[in-house]
């Protein structure tokens, strides 16, 4: 089992539920990632993206109903960036047909969209977190 992304402490953000959520995608992603490493099949990887797709939905959910509950003043901005990464991946599941692969491209842009969003979004909303 390969770590192709790793959450470590300093992507903590301070609320456990939302730690544990950020935690799951990763695994998430890993678990797609081993999927095409051991050459597993479309039907496999399709459910693997609709796990990421719904899973990403109601993270950003949670995510939105906390900051509107701690008074995060930019609640709005993180919301329009929360939007276009749903399209993306919705996006992403819609046109995962038969025949498609998923690229190693695929997989650095999962990457960097999570541990960036994660350390360069939602980092500013951590110190208006209650710990
Ligand atoms: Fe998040
Ligand atoms: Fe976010």
């Amino acid at each position: 089992m390969i770590s192709y992304v790793v959450w470590n402490e300093n992507c903590s953000v301070g609320d456990p539920r939302i730690d544990a959520q950020h935690k799951q995608i990763v695994e998430l992603i890993n678990d797609m990632y081993n999927l095409v490493h051991e050459g597993h099949a479309h039907h496999t990887l399709r459910e693997c993206l609709e796990n990421l797709r719904d899973y990403t939905v109601a993270h950003f959910a949670l995510e939105e109903e906390v900051m509107q509950r701690i008074g995060f003043p930019e609640t709005d901005r993180h919301r329009a960036v929360h939007r276009a990464m749903t399209e993306r991946v919705l996006l992403m599941y819609s046109e995962f047909l038969p025949g498609s692969e998923l690229s190693l491209e695929v997989f650095e842009y999962l990457k960097k969209w999570w541990l960036g969003h994660i350390m360069s979004v939602d980092m500013n909303y951590a110190p208006y977190i209650d710990r």
